[in-house]
């Protein structure tokens, strides 16, 4: 049997963009628990790393700040196994008020970062001939939602990018899906319940489940796509949201 780009051996080597908190760093500790090597490229300092992670500060709109996040992997570890391009911003703005500018930037973020991350990275799997690429994607990524057009439409363009990017670089053994989460307890989540934007209760009670996600859970359904067990996972867009999007009822 045929496999592809397994979990890299413990020391394997992850980068992790929007990892200094949140779900970025949910996924940075649960592989670091299972002995991986960590590089986080974040536009905020990393509270509190454990020694030996490479942190680099810099905005994944930028592709100088990626490449230089990837070359310092180059130069401490020889390359990348896995890249998971979770940076992002979220974007509650009633749309006849969004400014050409905050539009902007969220396409940079969400969707320019997660690009220049993705082909950073397999410029070096595809040399090596395997890796695993993850990005955050949504459970907007599949459903709509008012005010979220510029979060709703950026999270939907980087699930397809997954399906387009495993078409191009799976030949060369390279895996590439996208991570759905249904709102999950971070800042970000807590900065929209805080600006009134969002209640808990409500969106606990349209779940399935009854509540909201935890970042480690989202960690958990990564970790899970880079072991052996996913080695013919690729093109997927995964939810990871307590049913939320499954949920049609009123
Ligand atoms: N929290 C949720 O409910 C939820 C649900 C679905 C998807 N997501 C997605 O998950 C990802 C992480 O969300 P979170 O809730 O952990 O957010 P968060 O705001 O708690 O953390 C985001 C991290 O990304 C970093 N970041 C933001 N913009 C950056 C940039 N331009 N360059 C480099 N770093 C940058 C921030 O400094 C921060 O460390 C985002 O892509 C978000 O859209 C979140």
């Amino acid at each position: 049997m045929t496999t592809l780009s397994p979990l890299p051996a413990p020391g394997g080597r992850v980068l992790v963009t929007g990892g200094a908190r949140g779900i970025g760093r949910a996924v940075a500790d649960a592989f670091a628990a299972q002995g991986a090597r960590v590089c986080i490229l974040d536009r905020d300092a990393v509270p509190e790393a454990p020694a030996g992670w490479l942190c680099i500060a810099g905005n994944v709109a930028n592709p100088a700040a990626v490449e230089a996040a990837f070359a310092a992997m180059d130069a401490a570890w020889g390359g990348v196994d896995v890249a998971i391009a979770n940076a992002g911003l979220a974007m509650n703005t009633p749309t006849l008020d969004l400014s050409a500018q905050d539009w902007q930037r969220a396409l940079d973020v969400n969707l320019t970062g997660a690009f220049l991350t993705a082909q950073a990275a397999a410029r070096r799997m595809v040399r090596d001939g395997a890796g695993l690429i993850l990005f955050t994607s949504s459970l907007y990524g599949s459903i709509g939602g008012a005010e979220r057009a510029a979060y709703c439409a950026t999270k939907a363009a980087v699930a397809n990018l997954a399906r387009a990017l495993a078409c191009e670089w799976g030949p060369a053994g390279v895996r590439v899906n996208a991570l759905a989460p249904g709102y999950t307890e971070t800042d970000l989540v807590a900065g929209l319940v805080a600006a009134g934007r969002l209640d808990p209760k409500r969106l606990a009670a349209r779940a399935p489940l009854g509540r909201l996600v935890q970042p480690e859970e989202v960690a958990a359904l990564a970790c899970f796509l880079a072991s052996p067990a996913a080695a013919a996972i690729t093109g997927a867009v995964l939810p990871v949201d307590a049913g939320w999007a499954a949920n049609g009822a009123p």
